[in-house]
């Protein structure tokens, strides 16, 4: 078996993964970042869409952030279409930030290219991965590449191996807590060659459910309908779905999506998912590992971001001072973001999708509820606050 040694071992190379090899690089620190998959399959994986401003402000500031703002295209607000009715949240007026739109596979190719500037090791297409001693002060993974068996030796490990990863499920249960709500309904998204038809973000409540229109450049749109959370696609041709598009998109100022080819088309299924705490001995979760948000809020790649963030900055420490006290308050300080995140995209989530009950006095609730977050500006702040994001170093429940 071979043998490595580093600083840092990182499972899973995507944003977190890859954000905080950077991160380390800059700081001086040794990673070795193993990934199970292809290099073009991370690449080519289409999922979010939105940065907050302080996910952009953390790629520009730390040197990965100048094709991100050449072709990053930044909004300053969103519409809610409310059965037909269309208003604009203006977001920078409200809150003086602003989103960018900029798709997390163009984000994995800046930072698999910086990776690879940096010299340090990236490895695709590993298997069998394992971690091990989490507990003592040398932590190690194992895993298979090239059909040989491989051992890295570190002083901590980085669980940034998302959802389905093996590094949460490492933690023996006694020392995690889980809190989870699975949602009745999933969303099917799609990437159509088709200019998008409004320079911002729509997102809709008909009676025939949830619908999104984003996008990814000034030839393609993105858009997602409310379905079935196990919804098979081969009952959705084109013409149905753009169909179903239409009906729940439009609306009566004459607002409607272009239509163009369909060049690609999957169903996500949708959670609330917190692991707690973030960190087991020397293994610290990130991302999608430690938690899952509905995607309605757009939080889930700006959640990775902030942790690894916290996660590099706690590690500096370390290696600089040997004081731990920012990897003791990691978890903590994660969290009361994540609990935030996971509010705002509960509340989101139920606002807006159909049916939130079988009783119809929560379908009149819901109404007067988007008339009012439609209205009212001490409301449209409140959305418009969480929407943006709060500045990393901030979060309203830690005081
Ligand atoms: P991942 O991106 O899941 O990366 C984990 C990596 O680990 C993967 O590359 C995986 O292959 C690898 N891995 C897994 N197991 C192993 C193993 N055993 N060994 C080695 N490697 C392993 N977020 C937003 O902020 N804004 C949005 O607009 C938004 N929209 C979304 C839309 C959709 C349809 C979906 C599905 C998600 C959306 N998200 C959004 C969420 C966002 O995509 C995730 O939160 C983000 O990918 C988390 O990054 P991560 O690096 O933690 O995890
Ligand atoms: C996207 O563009 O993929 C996107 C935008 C907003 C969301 C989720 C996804 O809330």
């Amino acid at each position: 078996m071979k043998e490595i040694r580093t600083q840092v071992g990182i499972v899973g190379a995507g944003p977190a993964g890859l954000m905080l090899g950077h991160l380390l690089h800059r700081a001086g620190i040794g990673s070795i970042i193993i990934e199970n998959r292809a290099q073009d399959y991370v690449i080519e994986r289409v999922r979010a869409g939105v940065l907050e401003q302080s996910t952009v402000d953390l790629m520009i500031e730390n040197g990965v952030g100048s094709r991100l703002q050449r072709e990053g295209m930044p909004h300053d607000g969103i519409y809610i279409n409310v059965f037909g009715k269309r208003r604009r949240i203006d977001m920078a007026e409200l809150t003086g930030r602003r989103i960018t739109v900029y798709g997390q596979n163009e984000v994995v190719k800046d930072l698999i290219a910086a990776r690879g500037s940096s010299g340090r090791p990236l490895l695709f297409e590993v298997s069998d991965v394992s971690v091990h001693d989490l507990e003592s002060d040398q932590p190690r993974i194992r895993f298979t590449k090239d059909d040989e068996v491989r051992e890295i030796r570190c002083d901590f490990i980085a669980g940034c191996d998302g959802f389905h990863g093996i590094c949460r499920p490492s933690i023996p249960a006694r020392h995690i807590r889980i809190y989870e709500r699975v949602y009745p309904f999933g969303w099917l998204g799609i990437l159509a060659n088709a200019p998008p038809s409004s320079p911002e973000l729509v997102y809709s409540l008909h009676e025939r459910g949830f619908a999104l229109f984003s996008m990814r450049s000034n030839a393609v749109t993105r858009l997602y309908l409310q379905c079935a959370p196990d919804e098979d696609l081969s009952q959705w041709p084109d013409d149905r779905i753009w169909d179903e598009l239409l009906t729940r998109l439009q609306s009566d100022d004459g607002w409607k999506p272009n239509v163009g080819p369909i060049t690609q088309k999957g169903v996500t299924g949708m959670r609330s998912f917190v692991a707690e705490p973030m960190r087991f001995g020397r293994l610290f979760l990130a991302g999608d590992a430690a938690h899952i948000v509905p995607p309605t809020g757009a939080k889930g790649l700006n959640l990775a971001m902030a942790d690894i963030w916290r996660l590099s900055r706690a590690v500096a420490r370390y290696f600089e001072s040997g004081c731990p006290d920012l990897l003791d308050q990691y978890s903590d300080d994660c969290l009361r973001r994540v609990w935030r995140a996971q509010q705002f995209s509960w509340w989101m989530t139920s606002m807006l999708h159909q049916p939130v009950t079988d009783n119809p006095f929560d379908s009149r609730r819901q109404r007067a509820e988007l008339e009012y977050v439609t209205k009212s500006r001490a409301a449209m702040t409140s959305l418009a606050e969480n929407y943006v994001g709060l500045p990393i170093e901030e979060s309203i429940s830690g005081g």
